[in-house]
């Protein structure tokens, strides 16, 4: 009966170690993304940018924040001719992009640095999902370094106090909506 306690708390105390880990990695990411999480857009923006997105192959998409990779692969895997590219800055989500890619069948560029440091003098067309209070000082590196007529899709956050060219929404709860916005340079 004893030892039955016994297994019963090292299996708990086993399940706090791993939450506790799983917590301590979210922080870090936190501090090394600038305060922005990895979290992956979810399934609805994934379809709504599929539906959204054409690319040909003078175009250049990059994902801004790539997290683990998974919307640059995405793109990638639709338009093979197309270059794409992922920025993540943080070791832990470029690891995991790094895995993502080495087990696709098709290939794209990964770039371990920081957005800000990016020349995004060729893009064609960007993604987005980041915090709100850096939307702002994204649009105005967008809009300075990239050509007229590049197409920027933004998810969950628009951009205060600029005209989106296309809005879908895609859930509303409440006060709450659920949207990804088009804009152009
Ligand atoms: C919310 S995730 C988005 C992941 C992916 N784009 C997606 O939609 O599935 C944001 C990512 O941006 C990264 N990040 C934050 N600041 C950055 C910066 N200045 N340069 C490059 N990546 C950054 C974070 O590490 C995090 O992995």
């Amino acid at each position: 009966m004893l030892r039955l306690y016994y297994w019963i708390i090292l299996i708990l105390l086993l399940i706090a170690v791993f939450f506790i880990g799983k917590g301590m990695i979210f922080i870090f990411q936190i501090f090394k993304g600038q305060g922005v999480p990895n979290v992956t857009s979810n399934q609805d923006i994934i379809q709504a940018l599929k539906k959204e997105i054409v690319l040909d192959s003078d175009s250049v998409f990059f994902d801004l924040w790539a997290g683990n990779g998974t919307i640059v692969s995405m793109v990638q895997s639709l338009y093979p001719e197309s270059r794409c590219i992922g920025i993540e800055a943080a070791p832990i989500a470029f690891k995991l992009a790094e895995r993502k890619k080495k087990n696709s069948w098709w290939s794209y560029e990964l770039l371990k640095q920081d957005l800000f440091a990016t020349d995004l003098s060729q893009a064609t067309h960007l993604y987005s999902y980041l915090m709100p209070h850096l939307m702002k000082k994204v649009w105005e590196k967008i809009s300075t370094e990239c050509k007229p007529w590049t197409l920027f899709y933004v998810n969950a956050f628009e951009i205060h106090d600029l005209k989106a060219i296309k809005e879908i929404e895609l859930e509303r709860k409440g006060k709450f909506v659920k949207k990804l916005w088009v804009y152009e340079v």
